[in-house]
């Protein structure tokens, strides 16, 4: 399969903020409050919601970012009243079911991360469909975390670890974080660029605990069903006036990057 987007022209998209980040992850935070604003139930504001996540992932696309997680729904979200925790899985059983073609037309890779042995057979059959049929596509990869955690993502990948331990398979002396990391269920992909949380709260809220550990953190006041591309693109250009040193100085990565420049 080839690399170009057939339905989403790369030459309409608005790319003021410079060069995309290789993975971004946000938190869509805001959608209740959305909703109350205006007068209206906060399924009303997820339904929003979900409407500004397709514009985000057509944005995402078209800009050439490589890795694109989305939180949908937390380990912790089940302690909302029933009846939002049901229409929430509606809509993500819905989003699945009518947004798989276009995503897979456009050579998206959708995965979704989490504990989905809790969910109901017609959600977790709809899941595997979707990831089965764009399971090739290599344009872009569409992680939505639904019922995921970091701790739980940590848990599971320590299980994994003792029971290959217990099994003769590793070795637990040679324990690294390489190893951690082949056992979380990110495991093939890069680490996020940058994280996003819309809605103005300043917390992780238990979402990819190890892999921001590098991360460029962004918070936006904007509520998420208003947080459209040119937001999006604010957020990138904060991104790229930011300077990652992980661990090192400031002036080890200048003199690094100085090199660079002189060697291209
Ligand atoms: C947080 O806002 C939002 C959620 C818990 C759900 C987000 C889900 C969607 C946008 C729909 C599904 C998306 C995909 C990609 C399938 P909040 O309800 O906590 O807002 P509040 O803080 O204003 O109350």
């Amino acid at each position: 399969m080839n690399n170009t987007l057939k339905i989403i022209p790369r030459a309409a998209a608005v790319t003021h903020g410079g060069p995309a980040p290789r993975h971004i992850a946000i938190v869509m935070d805001g959608n209740g409050r959305w909703a109350a604003r205006r007068g209206r139930r906060r399924v009303v504001g997820h339904r929003h919601g979900l409407h500004n996540a397709r514009e985000v992932v057509r944005h995402c696309a078209r800009r050439g970012v490589r890795c694109l997680t989305l939180f949908a729904f937390s380990s912790e979200n089940w302690r909302r009243p029933a009846d939002e925790v049901q229409r929430l899985m509606g809509l993500i059983q819905g989003a699945l079911e009518t947004e798989v073609d276009e995503l897979h037309k456009n050579n998206i890779r959708l995965r979704v991360i989490g504990n989905v042995a809790q969910f109901e057979k017609k959600l977790r059959d709809s899941i595997s469909a979707a990831e089965t049929l764009t399971a090739a596509n290599d344009a872009m990869h569409l992680v939505v975390a639904a019922n995921y955690g970091g701790h739980w993502d940590l848990t599971e990948a320590c299980r994994s670890i003792a029971m290959a331990a217990r099994a003769g398979a590793l070795d637990p002396v040679r324990l690294c974080a390489d190893t951690v990391e082949r056992f979380l269920s990110t495991r093939d992909l890069p680490p996020p660029d940058l994280f996003i949380r819309t809605g103005g709260e300043k917390r992780l809220s238990n979402f990819l605990l190890w892999q921001v550990a590098y991360t460029e953190l962004f918070f936006s006041d904007v509520l998420w069903p208003d947080f459209g591309a040119e937001a999006l693109e604010q957020a990138i250009a904060d991104y790229n006036h930011r300077q990652r040193r992980y661990g090192r100085t400031a002036a080890q990565v200048a003199g690094a990057g100085a090199a660079e420049e002189r060697r291209a």
